[in-house]
């Protein structure tokens, strides 16, 4: 099992990463409040069938990521391995960036962004069970809340991979 995750899991990033990318630029052409329209059109429908897509590939991500030692990595806040963690937000406050090998601030931040795409998943899926009645106003606005929780750790996620990037290159 651990063993399929691992080799699954280059295809689930990338397939995620570019569905999110699409979610979050299409997103100033949505026209969907309250329910799908009776002809919703491209952006409309392509949001859906994206985020019930993306609804339902995250679980298997999450399982890749919350298994082993990556657990730790991603959630040293539910595992009490916070000292990689603390070291880096110190060294931050001195203006040192953090290190991209071996856990600590960027791999925490890749954990939250998986739990920030969960609950934007979630209530968009919430929005499409509801659609069209009164309730819908309120997992739209709990859905777009969340939405942009994730565009901006995804804005951070992709500042610090980029750090690593350019570590590399340095060395
Ligand atoms: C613009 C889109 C994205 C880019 C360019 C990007 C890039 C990367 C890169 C290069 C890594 C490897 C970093 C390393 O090994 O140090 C990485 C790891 C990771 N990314 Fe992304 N990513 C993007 C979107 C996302 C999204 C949408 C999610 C949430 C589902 C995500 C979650 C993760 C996680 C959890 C890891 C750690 C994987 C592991 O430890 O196996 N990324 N990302
Ligand atoms: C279950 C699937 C999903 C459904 C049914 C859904 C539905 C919706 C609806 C109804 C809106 C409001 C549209 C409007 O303003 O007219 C919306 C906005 C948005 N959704 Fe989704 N969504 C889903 C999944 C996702 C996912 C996975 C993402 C992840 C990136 C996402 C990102 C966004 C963004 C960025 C907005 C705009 C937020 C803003 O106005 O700032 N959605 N979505």
């Amino acid at each position: 099992m651990k063993a399929l995750l691992e080799r699954l899991s280059g295809a689930l990033h990338l397939t995620l990463a570019v569905a999110c990318l699409w979610l979050l630029a299409s997103s100033p052409w949505l026209r969907m409040v309250r329910h799908l329209p009776a002809s919703p059109g491209f952006v409309n429908l392509a949001h859906v069938v994206l985020g019930v897509t993306v609804a339902v590939l995250l679980p298997v991500y999450l399982a890749h990521c919350s298994l082993g030692e990556r657990r730790q990595l991603c959630f040293p806040w539910l595992t009490g391995h916070m000292g990689a963690v603390k070291r880096d937000l110190a060294g931050l406050a001195r203006g040192r960036l953090p290190a991209a090998e071996g856990g600590g601030l960027l791999a925490m931040l890749e954990g939250l962004l998986l739990l920030a795409l969960l609950a934007t998943a979630l209530t968009g899926a919430g929005w499409l069970l509801v659609q069209g009645s009164q309730a819908a106003l309120t997992w739209y606005e709990l859905h777009v809340t969340c939405a942009r929780v994730f565009g901006g750790l995804l804005l951070l996620h992709v500042l610090g991979v980029s750090l690593h990037l350019l570590d590399f290159v340095r060395n």
